[in-house]
């Protein structure tokens, strides 16, 4: 977020924020962040409990207002956009913990995912339209098809509540993903996972990445965000106080320095 590297600027810009500022009353929550966010590639926000991560991602998708400060995605300004909206233009998330509807099935969640893509429109599903359920039909593909990719198709009838952390988590990326995304945000996506688990996620991640979708990924276990990000941009009280590659951060001082709780 601080400075510039000439490696992000290899690909396209997908995401630009500048200057981004959040209060909660007294307290800033963000406070003059920037990044660039490069086109298939994986990026990683991090930094101690309470620097603003979620705030930020809250930012970019419309669940919190910026006080301040511009967010271009797809050479379009949306801060202040409501969050359909942007879920429409092609930002997906996950959230910190996992919001899923433990009493429906996998395949009923997913399609949770599908309603901000839906062409036909209420007035279509109310008068029961051939459209209708042409639309119904593409958007059942659609989800089998991303639970196919994610390796739990044959999950799909079971009640999400009932499968194990890891499964979840799969399932909270097939319904982010069912919308067809171009950027994908995932806040915290390993917490309660186990080492294994933790690499069986990461390789995921990389598939998604592959598939042609770029990722943010907000997280904790530093082995995942050193292994899979090519970027690496650290908050800390709200401010950007560092951006490299997973090994300049790994020797920052500064980034040390807030890590260890000491001064650099
Ligand atoms: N809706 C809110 N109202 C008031 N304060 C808030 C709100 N949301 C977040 N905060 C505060 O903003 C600061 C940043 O919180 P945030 O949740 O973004 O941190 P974080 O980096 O995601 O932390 P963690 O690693 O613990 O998830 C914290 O001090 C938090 O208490
Ligand atoms: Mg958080």
């Amino acid at each position: 977020m601080t400075g510039s590297s000439e490696q992000a600027s290899a690909n396209k810009c997908l995401l630009e924020v500048q200057g981004v500022s959040k209060r909660f009353g007294g307290l800033r929550a963000l406070d003059g962040v920037n990044c660039r966010v490069s086109e298939g590639r994986v990026s990683a926000i991090i930094g101690p409990n309470g620097a603003g991560k979620t705030t930020l991602f809250n930012c970019l998708t419309g669940v919190d207002r910026p006080t301040g400060g511009s967010i271009r995605f797809l050479d379009r300004e949306i801060a202040g956009m409501a969050s359909h909206r942007i879920a429409a233009a092609g930002i997906a998330r996950t959230w910190q913990t996992i919001r899923l509807f433990e009493h429906m099935t996998v395949l009923e969640n997913v399609l949770v995912g599908c309603h901000c893509r839906g062409r036909c429109g209420m007035l279509g599903a109310a008068l029961r339209l051939p459209r209708h359920y042409r639309e119904e039909r593409r958007m059942r593909r659609a989800a089998m098809d991303r639970l196919d990719s994610l390796g739990i198709v044959e999950l799909a009838r079971l009640p999400v509540g009932a499968l194990p952390f890891l499964q979840q988590r799969r399932v909270e990326l097939a319904r982010a993903l069912v919308s067809e995304p171009r950027l994908l945000l995932l806040d915290e996506p390993a917490a309660g996972l186990n080492a294994r688990e933790t690499i069986e996620l990461g390789e995921l991640i990389l598939q998604i990445r592959d598939s042609g979708v770029t990722v943010v990924l907000v997280e904790h276990d530093m082995s995942l965000v050193m292994e899979i990000s090519e970027r690496v941009f650290v908050l800390d009280h709200g401010t950007p106080i560092a951006e490299g590659t997973p090994r300049e951060i790994q020797n920052n001082p500064q980034v040390i320095a807030v890590y260890l709780g000491v001064e650099a």
